[in-house]
């Protein structure tokens, strides 16, 4: 078999991937379909999910199916389900997120909970709706969009990287459990990419480029296709994985939460 059949035959014939109206979601839309998977693609904003639609189908041929849904009401699930009936869903993305950027005291609590219901109830109930699924047919891949924030205290995103580590760590956890069942889980970190979410944040990017690389979204979404399956979890970009080892391998705790905090009130502070 080619890598090509390898991947449809284990992630095929369907995958579902939330966030895609744009971003990272939306290129790892455009991977999927380019690999020969149809698609399932959710998102809040209704026509840019739709148009992304077009321009995968147009552009592979392959089934695409919209779901516009907001995943901060845990009754989303009753429309994917309703959506997904009938159909093989053998690679779930959970890639939307929410994450404000700001010190912690200025967000409100509802901003706080509803990151903790994107990003951390979301990808639970989808995790546990398809996980159960795949188990069944014993096969199947899960790639759980985490961030290098993930992996010590990051001041200025301190509840978003908190909701981070939640996906890496239960990620991780899944890579050992559900690998007997033949499923593949990825736990996976983009460095810093060229998105609309980064750019509404509004980092001062002339310090940012001196401190990490930004990459593209089409690079970043290739790394995490080809670690899924190989590993628990990747980071994407060699120089932010250099940097990563030599913050948590090689520096005190404190000292690396410390030179992160310092980072972000120079870009965003
Ligand atoms: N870009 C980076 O530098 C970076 C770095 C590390 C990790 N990540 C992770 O990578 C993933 C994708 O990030 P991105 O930069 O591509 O983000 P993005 O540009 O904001 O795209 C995320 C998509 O998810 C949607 N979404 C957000 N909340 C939703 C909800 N409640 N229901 C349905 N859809 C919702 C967004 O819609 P709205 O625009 O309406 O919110 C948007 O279309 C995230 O998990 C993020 O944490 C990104």
């Amino acid at each position: 078999m080619t890598e090509l059949q390898t991947f449809q035959s284990k992630y095929g014939p369907w995958a579902l991937v939330t966030g895609a109206a744009r971003g990272l979601g939306a290129e790892f839309a455009r991977q999927i379909a380019a690999r020969g998977i149809n698609l399932v693609i959710v998102d809040m904003l209704a026509d840019e999910l739709a148009q992304v639609g077009i321009e995968i189908q147009n552009h592979t041929g392959r089934e695409i199916i919209t779901v516009v849904t907001d995943l901060s009401q845990s009754r989303f699930i009753n429309t994917i389900r309703e959506r997904t009936e009938g159909l093989e869903i053998g690679l779930l993305v959970s890639n939307a997120a929410f994450g404000p950027v700001g010190l912690f005291l200025d967000k409100s609590l509802d901003d706080k909970q509803k990151m903790v219901a994107v990003n951390v109830q979301a990808p639970l109930i989808l995790v546990h709706e398809f996980a159960s699924i795949m188990e069944t047919r014993k096969r199947g891949g899960i790639i759980l969009l985490s961030s290098a924030s993930a992996l010590r205290g990051s001041a200025y995103v301190s509840n978003y990287a908190a909701t981070k580590a939640y996906n890496l760590i239960l990620a991780e956890g899944l890579w050992y459990e559900l690998r007997e069942h033949g499923i593949d889980v990825l736990g996976f970190m983009p460095g810093i990419t060229s998105t609309p979410a980064f750019e509404q944040s509004k980092p001062n990017l002339e310090r940012l480029m001196k401190v990490v690389p930004i990459m593209e979204a089409g690079p970043t979404v290739v790394e995490a296709l080809e670690a899924l399956g190989k590993r628990p979890s990747h980071i994407a970009g060699r120089m932010n994985r250099f940097n990563m080892f030599m913050s948590s391998k090689l520096m005190p705790r404190k000292t690396a939460v410390k030179l992160v905090g310092n980072q972000m009130r120079d870009l965003y502070g």
